[in-house]
């Protein structure tokens, strides 16, 4: 793919053109407005919850999403915290800045912030969210807890961290609550702390 300089970054909180990727995001996963998502949804839009789009030659190729964090996905905390739900640019359009440009328009538009946080993943089994991607962008990890899945890839320890961007002076970093992060999240099908409904548990994840 060649690079475009200027490719253009779409709101599509509030655009039925796009609502479809309110639901289904880049994930070749067919449109359904699943009742988790739209349960999430309802409660965050009204918060704050963002979702923006990269489109490239009318294609869609990259997503970002956030919310202030008592709106987030993630059970994040933190005065005038903004929390990136996802970032993902398809691997087809990537290296191409197109992730950066994503994160820059979050800074800029969310000037208010006393800074940003996200969840990161250590040694995770699935190629999402790795935190040294998420340094790339800045984030340092400033909490962190060991888990296992209770279903899949069982034995398999992996690191979720809190990642933490501070934007202003004297900033106070968020905190996580680690025993609500072991039910997993329900804000989006395809992240991989899903809470599948089918699982029948409480608690997905255990500590270890
Ligand atoms: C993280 C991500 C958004 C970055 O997007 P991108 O468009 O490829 O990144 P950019 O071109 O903007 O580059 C950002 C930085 O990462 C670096 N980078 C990107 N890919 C890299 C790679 N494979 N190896 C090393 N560095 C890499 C770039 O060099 C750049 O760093 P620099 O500023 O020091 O030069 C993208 O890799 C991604 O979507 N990853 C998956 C994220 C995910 O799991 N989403 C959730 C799905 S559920």
């Amino acid at each position: 793919m060649k690079a475009n300089p200027k490719p253009s970054i779409l709101d599509i909180t509030k655009n039925n053109e796009y609502e479809k990727y309110l639901y289904k995001c880049l994930a070749p996963m067919p449109f359904r407005k699943y009742r988790k998502r739209h349960e999430y949804l309802k409660i965050a839009i009204p918060k704050g919850f963002r979702k923006k789009l990269l489109i490239f030659n009318r294609e869609v190729i990259g997503q970002i999403e956030y919310a202030p964090a008592e709106a987030s996905g993630f059970p994040i905390s933190g005065d005038k915290v903004v929390v990136m739900n996802c970032i993902w640019v398809l691997r087809k359009a990537k290296g191409h800045n197109f992730g950066k440009q994503l994160f820059a328009d979050l800074m800029k538009s969310e000037k208010s912030a006393s800074g940003f946080a996200t969840v990161a993943l250590e040694n995770h089994w699935s190629p999402w969210m790795k935190k040294w991607q998420m340094e790339k962008f800045g984030f340092k990890s400033v909490d962190s807890v060991s888990v296992m899945h209770k279903l899949k890839h069982k034995e398999e320890r992996f690191k979720i961290h809190l990642m933490w961007l501070p934007t202003k002076k004297n900033s106070k970093p968020p905190t996580l609550s680690k025993q609500k992060l072991l039910d997993g999240v329900n804000f989006c099908t395809a992240h991989p702390l899903y809470h599948p409904e089918k699982a029948k548990l409480r608690e997905i994840f255990e500590k270890c």
